[in-house]
């Protein structure tokens, strides 16, 4: 019998004991520990200071929040009410809606156990989804390729084995030789702290730079793809993901270089026409102002914090699903996409 080796990285979200247990992103790299949320206000809690954060992670996050509520005995209007704080925590990552959405749905169906086990379902699926557009775009990167990527959409960004990561590993596990470059992320570091941490643990080549050193690697001709996650995608294609892509892919642009999207099909909001429509979180200044204590700023200076940016689908080469490679993204090979199964 062939077994599965052991992952390297535990499941981000997971259903153990009645509680919704997280790994606690904001110790790593430096500890792996994990927070057991036990109320709908502990998980609200976890996803708005980031000890969970990335989109099909979040989408997973919600889901599970919603089961936790159903387990707990709440009514409909409870249900309602945690389902309304779930959703709302964070605004950008369409997947986080979506779970509570397809929860909230099984729950009024099938009650607490139908919830849970949808919770659980779209828990799996993720890894699923992720492993199966690894597959897809590992051949799309050349042999011995150099690969730019941006903030985390690794496992910890995903309930397991990532999106953009998931690429990459996918082309690794395939034998293929992939060097990493990664980008610091500022100003919350998810790159340096996150992905750093999960190709350490996978094994794979990898340098960080700051997000400055992107300009002078693409003139230097040492980046061959861009592959980056999404936290929402439009129905043109346009798409919403970490502050910064938008510059890279203006960057590979420029350069010739292909700027690969690597995302599950939840990930896209079919309600919304073009990225203009996308809400795009602001957070607080504190994070730009300094680190771990110690102020960078002037005291009292104004710092604007988006913490996303839209790419434009034009600037796409090709977004890579669990459905298959769509190049070129547009409205309508996004909406082919979604009609298959
Ligand atoms: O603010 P974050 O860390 O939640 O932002 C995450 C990203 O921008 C990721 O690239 C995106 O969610 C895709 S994760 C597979």
């Amino acid at each position: 019998v062939r077994t599965e080796p052991a992952d390297p990285i535990p499941p981000t979200v997971a259903w153990a004991d009645g509680a919704v247990r997280l790994v606690d992103q904001r110790r790593l790299p430096g500890t792996l520990a994990f927070v057991d949320c036990r109320s709908v206000s502990d998980v609200v809690a976890a996803i708005r200071n980031l000890t969970v954060r990335g989109a099909p992670a979040l989408g997973a996050t919600g889901a599970f929040g919603v089961a936790l509520a159903a387990a707990a005995g709440a009514d409909e209007h409870e249900v309602t009410a945690a389902a309304a704080s779930l959703r709302t925590a964070r605004p950008t990552a369409v997947n986080l809606a979506w779970g509570v959405d397809e929860v909230v749905r099984a729950w009024r169906a099938g009650g607490t156990d139908a919830a849970i086990a949808r919770a659980q379902a779209i828990a799996a699926a993720d890894v699923a989804a992720n492993r199966a557009l690894g597959t897809h775009g590992a051949g799309l990167l050349p042999p011995q390729a150099s690969v730019l990527t941006h903030c985390n959409a690794g496992a910890l960004a995903c309930v397991g084995y990532g999106t953009a990561l998931g690429v990459i590993r996918a082309a690794h596990e395939g034998g293929r030789v992939v060097t990493v470059w990664v980008d610091e992320t500022r100003p919350v570091l998810q790159g340096a702290r996150l992905t750093a941490w999960e190709l350490d643990r996978l094994g794979i080549p990898f340098r960080v730079v700051v997000d400055a050193v992107a300009g002078s690697l693409f003139a230097a001709g040492s980046v061959d793809a861009v592959v980056v996650g999404a936290d929402r995608i439009a129905a043109n294609g346009d798409v919403a993901n970490k502050i910064g892509t938008y510059s890279l892919a203006v960057l590979a642009r420029a350069h010739a270089v292909p700027f690969y999207v690597a995302a599950p099909t939840t990930t896209v909001d079919a309600s919304i026409t073009s990225g203009a429509e996308i809400p795009i979180e602001v957070r607080d200044g504190a994070e730009v102002a300094g680190a771990e204590g110690a102020r960078t700023i002037p005291a009292g200076a104004r710092v604007h914090n988006p913490a996303f940016d839209v790419t434009p689908a034009r600037l796409v080469t090709a977004l890579i699903t669990e459905r298959g490679v769509l190049h070129h993204p547009d409205a309508s090979g996004i909406a082919v996409l979604l009609a298959t199964a």
